[in-house]
């Protein structure tokens, strides 16, 4: 049986959102029924941005509920908070051996923020090791497939060649993984109909927020410019709203006739936004009945955390231990 593995960073207080779920989760969730899965919140990987240590917290178990309420079954998953699992971090630093400077100067994380913030000075080292943190959290666990958003491909890839990297120094120990991107639903835009959805561009629509939140989101998105009143032809491609509705399996005939009638211009933006504002909530809704019933009950969700942990534990300590015998450092 494939060992699967994926990891999610909690950096947002807000919790998951729509591309989130549809680039990550639903597929993560789908996977427990293909093979062994190892799901863990990447709150280590939080810290270089979120540096208010309640708000790291929060994040953690908030982002953890998620996942439940989602339908992240922990019978059969493997699931677990990165710094509950202190044989990465040692890993890390072991790997820190197996890259250059110059590769980690390539990735996208570290030379976004650099064209972004200009100041090489205010980029911490925690962003610039994130790939190498990252490439611990897989090779840990000997994972067979890690499946990804593709703004994490190369994060993959890099750790496949630190892996390789590894093996060729100091013999077959580590497990060299297979990256897996669905690519039809992995770059969900946001509101603004352009850029990938994301909290830091304030244009996600957030799944557990209060209906009024996620209405607002809604109203905000994007339509085409060039419509001005709702008896303007309109153009679908450039109304974002209709892709929503097909990812949330709205009925195909009826989208079929929306995007008709909005070409036509017989149908308002607001009237499309409404409808997707009730499908959202449908489509969402046992999923925050659940959460809701989920974070009432903080000693169950406090155990299932310390049972992952566990599990986690001894398979990457063993992986430690075989890594520090290969180096040398036991
Ligand atoms: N970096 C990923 C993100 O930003 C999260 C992550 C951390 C991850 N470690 C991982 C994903 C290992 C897959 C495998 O979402």
């Amino acid at each position: 049986m494939k060992r699967i593995l994926s990891g999610i960073n909690p950096s947002s207080s807000k919790g998951l959102h729509l591309g989130n779920y549809f680039g990550m989760v639903k597929p993560s969730i789908e996977f427990q029924n293909e093979g062994e899965c190892f799901y863990f919140i990447a709150n280590v990987h939080s810290l270089n941005t979120v540096f208010d240590p309640q708000e790291v917290k929060n994040n953690t178990m908030n982002i953890f509920t998620e996942f439940l309420a989602f339908g992240i079954n922990p019978e059969k998953t493997v699931f677990y908070v990165e710094s509950d699992i202190p044989s990465i971090t040692y890993l890390q630093t072991i790997l820190n051996n197996t890259v250059t400077v110059a590769e980690l100067q390539r990735m996208h994380g570290y030379k976004d923020k650099l064209a972004k913030d200009v100041e090489i000075n205010t980029i911490n080292a925690g962003l610039f090791s994130y790939p190498v943190l990252m490439a611990a959290d897989i090779l840990a666990f000997n994972a067979d497939v890690i499946p990804v958003g593709d703004d994490q491909a190369q994060h993959v890839e890099i750790a496949r060649e630190m892996a390789r990297t590894f093996n060729n120094r100091y013999g077959n120990i580590l497990k060299i993984p297979e990256l897996y991107v669905k690519k039809e639903v992995a770059r969900v835009k946001g509101i603004d109909g352009q850029r990938k959805m994301s909290k830091s561009l304030g244009n996600d629509i957030p799944i557990f927020a209060g209906e009024e939140e996620i209405k607002t989101q809604i109203m905000n998105i994007k339509t085409d410019p060039a419509r001005i009143h709702p008896t303007d032809p309109g153009d679908p491609a450039k109304n974002i709203a209709f892709d929503y509705l097909s990812l949330l399996e709205y009925n195909k005939d009826k989208l079929t006739e929306m995007k008709e009638r909005y070409k036509k211009g017989t149908i308002g933006d607001v009237e499309i936004k409404k409808i997707l504002h009730e499908v959202f909530l449908d489509y969402f809704k046992d999923m925050r009945e659940k959460k809701a019933e989920l974070t009432k009950n903080k000693d169950y969700i406090l155990d299932l955390r310390k049972k992952g942990a566990e599990k986690a534990n001894k398979i990457a300590e063993k992986t430690l231990q075989k890594v520090k015998q290969a180096v040398g450092l036991s």
